[in-house]
């Protein structure tokens, strides 16, 4: 929070002088810029102040900013885009890639910018099917014929699996040595084949399974859709 306000005090104060003029906004295809699950940026020329207030994605990493809020006399207050920025990560600013600076790198670019700046919000995927959806999931596991099961987009992968008796932790070690669903053992990783509507791996899963591009913590995944999934 700290930084949030630092970040409004500093950008808006070396551009008072400007005035405010109508911002101009469009959103476009997902540029070549290859990020987390998203299909669209949101681009806007905005004159200095913003009026945005910013926050770090993730405290005290390099991971970009997102937008807290608006402030009232700034130009993204003014625009018809207003109720859609609040939340969004800031991908851009006069076209330099921010989504993985620390907060006061990002700061620097947009103090450092013209006006009007050129900056691009990442705007997420809308989900493909519903929370509470019903959708198959095949399992697929050597030694058992493949099952195919119904679940629930929204509910949490490891539980559903084990309600539908997969045998998630194989051998000893995995059954006496799970984590219980707390994303630390990896013992529930499985391979997440053909798919619809799944979104890409957390950073976190990245780490844990490097090993595995294709692994995902059932655990830590809902089911987003129908899928294929390879139990070890
Ligand atoms: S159960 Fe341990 S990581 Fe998922």
């Amino acid at each position: 929070m700290i930084k949030a306000l630092s970040l409004l005090l500093a950008a808006a104060a070396p551009c008072s002088a400007f005035t405010v003029n109508k911002p101009s906004f469009s959103v476009m295809n997902k540029s070549p810029l290859s990020r987390s699950a998203l299909d669209a940026l949101l681009s806007a020329e905005l004159e200095k102040p913003l009026g945005i207030i910013l926050e770090e994605v993730e405290e005290n990493q390099a991971k970009g900013v997102k937008v807290e809020e608006l402030t009232e006399d700034g130009s993204a207050n003014a625009s018809e885009f207003k109720d859609q920025l609040v939340g969004l990560k800031v991908a851009t600013v006069q076209g330099t890639d921010v989504t993985n600076m620390a907060f006061d790198d990002v700061m620097d670019c947009i103090i450092n910018a013209p006006s009007p700046v050129s900056i691009e919000f990442e705007v997420p995927d809308e989900p493909m099917f519903e929370a509470g959806a019903t959708v198959q999931i095949k399992v697929i596991q050597e030694g058992n014929a493949d099952k195919v099961i119904d679940g629930k987009v929204g509910e949490n992968l490891r539980q559903t699996l084990l309600n539908n008796d997969v045998e998630l932790y194989r051998g000893l070690k995995k059954k006496l040595g799970n984590c219980g669903g707390g994303g630390q053992c990896t013992f529930c990783a499985v391979d997440l084949g053909p798919s619809e509507g799944w979104q890409e791996r957390s950073d976190y899963e990245n780490k844990k399974l490097a090993k595995a591009p294709n692994a995902r913590l059932a655990c830590l995944n809902n089911i987003q859709g129908p899928a294929t999934i390879r139990v070890q």
